[in-house]
């Protein structure tokens, strides 16, 4: 699939993104979804949605230091008496707001994510944000790389099943949109199913609150308002 990308003049990460995309560098187009990249930031547009997919990790929805309080609160307790400095693979790394709180606590971070498109978009931030520069980022499915990688915890975010229309629900709904571009579907189970038989400290798997865990056999359990982690030790 290739995809069209609008460049301001004189981007410094052009040639990264043509090197990590198949895309085709127009300057203007009429397709439903494209790139443009600007300010050294790296967006997705589709018709369906008056702005763009950004990743800022200073700003909105992502200026995280500012708003993560109740997820960061419960993601301590999921990881208990788990040492800083201790690698989290996050297997589901989305727009990175979990792995930012990981590596804000001391965490060591390795952040994996499936979609090509968004795994560039965070790889341009990070080139362009030193702040993100501990974070190991990776584009691949997290399940076929365990093997090449040493990790104490996995952490699962897999997209819930029925994601609701909410504003604050907007960037999942274009990562759907990103995912079905790129033709990627996958079972969560048969994912789940992969990382459990692994081995780790710990497997923490976030789930809606009133959803069935993907395996009985968790040890405890963290529940927030809407949210809860299934903990596998
Ligand atoms: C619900 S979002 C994760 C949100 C993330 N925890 C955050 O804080 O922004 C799920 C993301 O995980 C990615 N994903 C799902 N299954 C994956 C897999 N098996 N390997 C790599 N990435 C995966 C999806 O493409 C999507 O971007």
């Amino acid at each position: 699939m290739t995809i069209d990308l609008i460049s301001s003049e004189g981007e410094e990460f052009l040639s990264f993104v043509q090197q990590s995309l198949d895309c085709r560098l127009v300057q203007t187009t009429n397709a439903a979804s494209y790139l443009s990249l600007k300010e050294n930031a790296l967006s997705f547009h589709s018709q369906n949605f008056k702005n763009p997919l950004i990743f800022d990790p200073t700003k909105g929805q992502l200026g995280y230091r500012l708003k993560r309080s109740e997820q960061e609160g419960l993601l301590k307790k999921a990881l208990g008496n788990v040492k800083p400095g201790s690698v989290i693979l996050d297997a589901t790394a989305g727009l990175m707001k979990d792995s930012l709180i990981f590596d804000s606590l001391g965490y060591r971070v390795i952040a994996i994510e499936q979609s090509k498109i968004l795994g560039t978009i965070l790889s341009v931030s990070q080139k362009a944000n030193a702040e993100l520069s501990k974070i190991e980022i990776r584009i691949g499915q997290s399940e076929n790389m365990l093997s090449q990688l040493h990790f104490d915890v996995i952490y699962f975010d897999p997209m819930f099943e029925k994601v609701g229309t909410a504003l604050r629900e907007r960037n999942l709904r274009l990562i759907k949109e990103i995912l079905a571009m790129e033709n990627i579907h996958q079972d969560n189970q048969v994912t789940f199913e992969k990382l459990y038989r692994s081995s780790y400290q710990k497997l923490i798997v976030k789930r809606p609150i009133k959803s069935k865990p993907f395996s009985e056999n968790f040890n405890y359990q963290i529940k927030g308002r809407s949210v809860r982690y299934d903990v596998y030790v």
